[in-house]
Order: structure tokens, then sequence, then C-alpha cells
């Protein structure tokens, strides 16, 4: 497996493998992925766009993720600041690389990939703070959570509603640069 970052066109030359990762991952239906699909082509263009992607030895795609600068008129911005106080808005949202996408494939999770991706993307992601949402899970045995942990990310909002998803969220955040526990810590 090579960890690999990319730039906007790369993930473009590959979307159909990128919404199918995304897919098996989220375990999503084939319609909502063709929604998906046109959001996640029209990221690679927004500010302060990061990716990075880790693919096997033949040149599949096992895992992908991919952030931005968050910024007010982007649609998961605007719902999370409609839900946060002024000070809250001023502390995570002022200058803030939001992680929209972190996945792997089902058959390639459990053996770091998620670890080795989060943590390069971070280390090329521009802002003070970084901020994600993720569906609620148990904490001890979900791999997102426990990753997501171990990266020091606390939580910003609980049990959110996002219009459209029926499934509450979790948004989570922590001040850049990262520091990571150790495993088991
Ligand atoms: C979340 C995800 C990106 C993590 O990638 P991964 O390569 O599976 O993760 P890693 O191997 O780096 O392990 C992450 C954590 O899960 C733990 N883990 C590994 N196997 C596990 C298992 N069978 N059960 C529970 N936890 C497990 C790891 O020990 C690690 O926790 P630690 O940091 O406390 O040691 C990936 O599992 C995924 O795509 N999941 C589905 C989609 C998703 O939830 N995406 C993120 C939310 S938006």
């Amino acid at each position: 497996m090579r960890l690999v970052a990319w730039q906007p066109d790369d993930l473009l030359r590959r979307l159909d493998d990128v919404v199918a990762v995304y897919g098996e991952a989220m375990g999503y239906r084939k319609e909502l992925l063709q929604t998906r699909r046109g959001y996640i082509g029209s990221h690679a263009r927004r500010p302060g766009f990061r990716a990075v992607a880790t693919l096997t030895a033949e040149g599949r795609v096992a895992g992908f993720g991919y952030g931005y600068t968050s910024a007010p008129g982007q649609w998961w911005h605007d719902q999370v600041r409609s839900a946060l106080d002024e000070p809250a808005r001023h502390r995570w949202l002022a200058d803030c690389f939001e992680v929209v996408e972190l996945h792997v494939r089902p058959a390639a999770q459990g053996h770091g990939i998620g670890a080795r991706q989060l943590r390069a993307l971070l280390a090329m992601a521009e802002g003070r703070t970084v901020l994600l949402s993720t569906p609620e899970a148990d904490e001890q045995t979900s791999r997102a959570w426990r990753l997501y942990r171990r990266f020091g990310f606390s939580d910003v909002l609980r049990h959110f509603l996002f219009p459209g998803d029926e499934r509450a969220f979790a948004i989570l955040g922590r001040e850049i640069p990262i520091v990571e526990r150790q495993a088991g810590g």
C-alpha cells in the first residue's frame, strides 16, 4: 500500500473509484451516491483543498481523505454555524480546515490506513482548527471514533441532525497542530 498526496485533478480523474470507496465504507445506496459524486467533484475546487489516497500495488484506491478551508456559504459550514453560539463560532469556525471525507474500503480497514491518511491530511492542512462530522456510534468499538479520539478530537456538537439525513452526527474538533495520544493511552 502506498500513501499519496492528491492534487484536485488526481481526485477528479479517480472520481469513480473515490465514490465506490465512499459507498462501500458508508454503506450508502446507489441513488445517494450519484448526488454525492457531484458534490465531491465540486469540492476539489474549493480553497485550501488537500487530499490523500492509499493505492494498492496494482493502483486500486484502497482509501482516501480530503478537506478544505471551511467558509460561510458552504452548506456544512452554515449548518454547523447555525447550531453554535457566537463564542463557539469564533473559536471553531474563524480559521478552520474541514475534514470532509475520510474512508477506507471495508476489506482494508483496521490496518492503520485510516490513521495514516488522517495524519498526512492534517499535516498538509491550513488553519487554526480542524472540524469534522461523523455518525454517532459507540466510542469504544467504532474505528472512526477510536481514531478521532486518539488524534485528540473533542466534542463540538453531539446528536446533530443535518437536513436530509435521518442519522445523528457528532461534530468533533481540535486545534492544529495535532498531537496524537499513544495507542492504548
Ligand atoms: C474510519 C476509517 C476511515 C478508519 O480507517 P481504518 O484504516 O479502518 O482505521 P485504522 O486501522 O487506522 O484504525 C482506527 C482505529 O480503529 C481501531 N480498530 C481496528 N480494528 C478494529 C475493530 N475490528 N474494531 C474496532 N476498532 C478497531 C484501531 O485500533 C484504531 O483505534 P486506536 O487508534 O484506538 O488504536 C475506516 O474504518 C472507514 O472508512 N470506516 C467507514 C466510514 C467512516 O466511518 N468514515 C469516517 C467517518 S465520516
